[in-house]
């Protein structure tokens, strides 16, 4: 517990150069080969605020939940009637890790944005978590699904812009038929989960999606991740 507290802190919040030249050099050395950045530009797309605020705009959400707020860059924009923010340092108002949440929270959310730690095996949770407390019509949200490099996704971090191995749950969940997934081209990557029967079910026989490749996301990205621009989702979002 001690010791979660602490990597969260240093991975997050302080930024411990000399570990993250250490880290660089041994998956330089010892890890998977680089196959360069991904052209990925989402200078021109829609922010995750305005993307949240717009969907919950259009399906008249009234309840949202927040995993991860930091400096409640879009906890304290997002316009909704019921909100929580979950997070064990800054921001929001549920100081506590996710998993304490979910073990104490009898709530359910139309609104779910998952933005805390960003490795598969904690997003793979909070995404479990998440559609337990899920209500009908409620949509999952989770950021940082669309890495530009090896750098940007690996684990353990040593970049100081982000985005963590998050993408592999997203493959791993568009492989089961209970929920639809998609990836929003916009801000970092958006993943999306609704609770209805799969309409894109991923056929990838995988039995430690953790291991994924980054080379994989690299060469199938689109397909992987069933990516959309923004229009093309909301589309998506009027039929559901
Ligand atoms: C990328 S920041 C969130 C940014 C914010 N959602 C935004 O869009 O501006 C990640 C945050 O997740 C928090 N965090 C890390 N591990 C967590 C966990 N297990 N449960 C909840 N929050 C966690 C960190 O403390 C940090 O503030």
């Amino acid at each position: 517990m001690l010791f979660e507290k602490l990597y969260i802190r240093m991975s997050i919040l302080k930024r411990p150069r000399f570990l993250y030249k250490i880290f660089k050099y041994y998956r330089k050395f010892f890890g998977e080969k680089d196959p360069g950045d991904l052209p990925f530009n989402f200078n021109s797309e829609p922010s995750r605020i305005e993307i949240i605020q717009s969907i919950i705009d259009k399906k008249k959400y009234s309840s949202y939940l927040e995993i991860g707020t930091y400096q409640d860059e879009v906890f304290s924009k997002i316009k909704c009637s019921h909100k929580i923010g979950v997070d064990p340092f800054s921001g929001g108002n549920r100081r506590m890790t996710s998993d304490d949440f979910f073990i104490q929270n009898k709530e359910k959310f139309d609104c779910i944005f998952i933005d805390g730690l960003h490795h598969y095996d904690q997003v793979k949770k909070d995404l479990k978590n998440s559609i337990s407390c899920l209500n009908e019509k409620g949509i999952i949200l989770i950021h940082d699904c669309l890495p530009k490099n090896l750098s940007a996704q690996a684990v353990p971090r040593t970049e100081r812009d982000w985005n963590g191995d998050v993408w592999k749950s997203l493959v791993e969940q568009r492989t089961k038929h209970n929920t639809d997934c998609y990836t929003i081209y916009a801000d970092h990557g958006i993943g999306v989960v609704l609770k209805r029967e799969n309409k894109n079910l991923l056929d990838l026989n995988n039995e430690n999606f953790e291991k994924l490749k980054f080379q994989l996301f690299y060469s199938e990205h689109k397909k992987i991740m069933n990516i959309l621009n923004i229009n093309d989702f909301m589309k998506v979002l009027d039929k559901y």
